[in-house]
């Protein structure tokens, strides 16, 4: 008999249920609090997996109690939410889904993990796959923004990031897709609300990204909060068991939300804790993160009839072969201990360079950027806030560990004059300070602004119905604009998701959008500013130009009435233009370049065969930049509608200056196939564009004509 089996064997049900619950220590607490002692219900056995504790001592320690008091010795797993970093931050997610570069968002997962598992850790709830259409929605900044094919670059990178070479690896974390699924499509944006979204979306739009988790060997999942279409995800059968473990073939542990089996009460499909917990365990939920449900619950639901031994063997079978993998019973305390000074100091050195290729520059006017020699004014409620950096979800970071913008800047120009002031609070209705903080702009050269969001506007249960700038922000903007006379002016914006800004990125010179960008966020801001670094980052999401706009994002289906200026009935607004205020893909560098002479062949293509597609790049400025070049397509007649854009591949190119360089895409035809009006994936014969350029606005791509035959 194998360990495992032989622990289900000698198991009392008390000690069954305990290997299925998670119960949390003290810090990040997102929900209410289970009653359970957990010193106690740790050394009883009813408490088999902790969340929200870290430093190896105190998580050894608990260790200890665990394979010291229970009669079964079997070690606790450590779970925490080890989002974008763990002490050393990195950019918020959808800051690093601006990078476009899966190589780096495999890097950041893998220092994370490393520093976690040095921490106690052993699994993280990352990578968070929300394909998102919603920038109320505050969610949007811990996912990979608006595109599919996005989302499951990010997918695989960042599984492979966590994972390493395998679990058994100590400097590993097991990672968990989540959230599983289409939590992303809440109504109006608002956090937890129930989602209504079609099968086509489902299986084109929010399905894929958690393939691509299951095909790189994700080790867990966790659903959604929500329901889709009437069936909250906790207790969705057909899509975790039939779909995920059935057709998708995924054999890992399957995590509750934090209490979401309790809540199946609320959503009104369960009258009772056991109804819930039987429905979750049905369902194919393996955890019950802090609702308590599996251990008040599924006692019950056993005298109803309601589940089986069986069921409940299934799920700890597979919770302790997590933790067979992780080498939790030969090596409980393999994670954990000191980390080198030089990896340290390497970490934050690849921070500061995911930070700056993070880096969005919306708009450039002028020549504003990168800065000129002069006096500097720094004003605004986020040059001087090291906390704000870190983003939602920030692990283990502490503030103090944090580079401002205006410490950033003074290290990078020790002789250049940098005046200060706050102006206004980020989110307060105190204008007394804003005369004081315009009146910076008479003795300087240029301003530098320093807007948006505070770190706990944007994440869980972060909806905003007016997602633009907050508290009195507006007013600092018009008083220093007033007092610039002309000045060169730059906004620097940070926050959790695109904000609406139509008229201050009207107004300033030159817009920056920095994300949440971590620890190292001044010095990578220094380094784009002044030019050491060039910009790099494209934006991951549409950025709307009014609320009302929403949902945004290039992939939409084609209007049997397209927009047209000249004729009212067609597919517009009265009172505002259709186009997003910048594009997904949008972001300027210092450089200056060209596309030229696209070409593809075959011209005509079987399902077997593979384009070749190429594109002349030429770097016409006089700075050396990377560049990256999106490649979309565009089925024009087919039997179901197909969208106006869709994105296949991206890739980067760095350039010199003056420097001209082709970069290629294999394209497989395969990759043209789609879903029929049946749902069944087809391959039609008939026309199919290619585009390739620098972001979605169609106006800027190249375009080639090719056939399926
Ligand atoms: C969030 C999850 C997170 C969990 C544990 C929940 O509230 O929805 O994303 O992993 O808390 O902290």
């Amino acid at each position: 008999m194998s360990r495992i089996d032989s622990l289900i064997a000698a198991m009392t049900l008390t000690e069954k249920l305990g290997q299925l619950t998670m119960a949390t220590a003290d810090s990040a607490i997102t929900g209410a609090v289970m009653t359970l002692d957990l010193e106690s219900g740790i050394a009883s056995g009813e408490i088999g997996n902790v969340i929200n504790l870290f430093g190896a001592e105190r998580v050894h320690a608990m260790q200890r109690r665990a394979l010291e008091n229970t009669r079964l010795r079997i070690p606790l797993l450590f779970g925490f939410d080890v989002i974008h970093g763990h002490r050393t931050i990195f950019p918020i997610p959808l800051g690093e889904a601006a990078l476009f570069d899966p190589r780096l968002w495999e890097a950041s997962a893998r220092e994370a993990a490393r520093e976690a598992a040095a921490d106690g850790i052993h699994l993280t709830f990352a990578p968070m796959l929300d394909v998102t259409r919603d920038p109320r929605w505050g969610r949007i900044a811990e996912g990979p923004g608006e595109d599919a094919f996005v989302a499951q670059m990010m997918a695989r990178a960042k599984v492979n990031g966590f994972q390493g070479t395998g679990l058994a690896d100590t400097a590993s974390l097991a990672a968990c897709a989540k959230h599983y699924c289409a939590y992303g499509a809440v109504t109006a944006g608002r956090d937890y609300a129930p989602t209504e979204i079609s099968v086509r979306s489902l299986s084109e739009v929010y399905l894929p990204p958690f393939q691509a988790a299951v095909a790189a060997g994700v080790a867990t999942i966790m659903p959604a909060f929500t329901d889709i279409a009437g069936v909250p995800m906790s207790a969705h059968r057909a899509l975790l068991t039939d779909y995920l473990r059935g057709q998708l073939g995924f054999k890992g542990v399957l995590i509750s939300d934090y209490n979401a089996i309790a809540e199946l009460i609320n959503h009104g499909v369960a009258a009772d804790l056991a109804e819930a917990a039987a429905l979750s365990l049905k369902a194919g939920i393996d955890m019950d993160m802090m609702a308590n449900a599996y251990r008040a619950g599924l006692p019950v639901a056993l005298d109803r009839g309601l589940v089986t031994m069986a069921d409940i063997d299934a799920a700890v079978g597979r919770v302790l072969t997590l933790k067979e993998q992780l080498g939790l019973f030969d090596n409980p305390y393999g994670r954990g201990g000191p980390e080198s000074a030089t990896s340290l100091a390497a970490r934050r050195q690849q921070a500061r360079e995911i930070a700056s290729g993070s880096i969005v520059l919306l708009k450039n006017d002028k020549d504003a950027l990168p800065l000129a020699d002069g006096r500097l004014a720094l004003i605004g409620p986020l040059a001087d806030a090291p906390g704000e950096m870190r983003g939602c979800w920030s692990a283990a970071g502490i503030a103090a560990d944090c580079v401002s913008v205006l410490a950033g800047l003074r290290f990078a120009l020790p002789h250049q004059s940098i005046r200060y002031a706050e102006g206004v609070d980020i989110d307060s209705a105190d204008e007394s300070r804003i005369a004081a903080a315009a009146a910076l702009c008479d003795d300087a050269d240029t301003i530098v602004l320093c807007l948006g969001e505070a770190a706990n506007m944007s994440g869980e249960a972060c909806s905003r119905a007016h997602p633009g700038l907050p508290g009195k922000q507006n007013a600092l903007v018009d008083a220093v604009l007033a007092r610039a006379k002309g000045k060169k002016v730059i906004a620097i914006l940070f926050s959790g998701r695109p904000l609406v800004v139509p008229q201050l990125a009207a107004r300033a010179d030159a817009l920056v959008a920095a994300w949440a960008p971590g620890s190292e966020a001044g010095n990578a801001l220094a380094d784009i500013l002044t030019g050491h670094a060039a910009p790099s980052g494209r934006t991951p999401v549409s950025w709307p130009r009014a609320v009302g706009q929403i949902p945004i994002y290039f992939g939409e289906r084609p209007s049997g009435r397209p927009a047209n200026p000249e004729d009212h009935y067609t597919s517009k607004y009265l009172d505002e233009d259709n186009a997003p205020l910048f594009p997904f893909g949008h972001g300027l560098s210092y450089g200056d370049i060209a596309y030229s002479s696209l070409a593809v062949t075959p011209a005509l293509a079987r399902e077997g065969d593979s384009f070749a597609v190429s594109v002349m790049l030429t770097n016409r400025g006089p700075r050396a930049i990377t560049e990256t070049v999106f490649l979309f397509v565009r089925d024009k007649v087919a039997s179901v509608t197909r969208p106006l854009l869709e994105l296949k591949d991206f890739q980067r190119k760095a350039l010199q200056p003056g420097e001209s360089g082709r970069l290629r895409f294999a394209l497989p035809a395969s990759a043209l196939k789609f879903l029929d009006a049946n749902m069944r994936p087809v391959f039609e014969p008939g026309e199919i564009e290619i585009l390739v350029g620098p972001s979605a606005d169609r106006a800027r791509l190249l375009v080639q004509t090719v056939y399926l035959a």
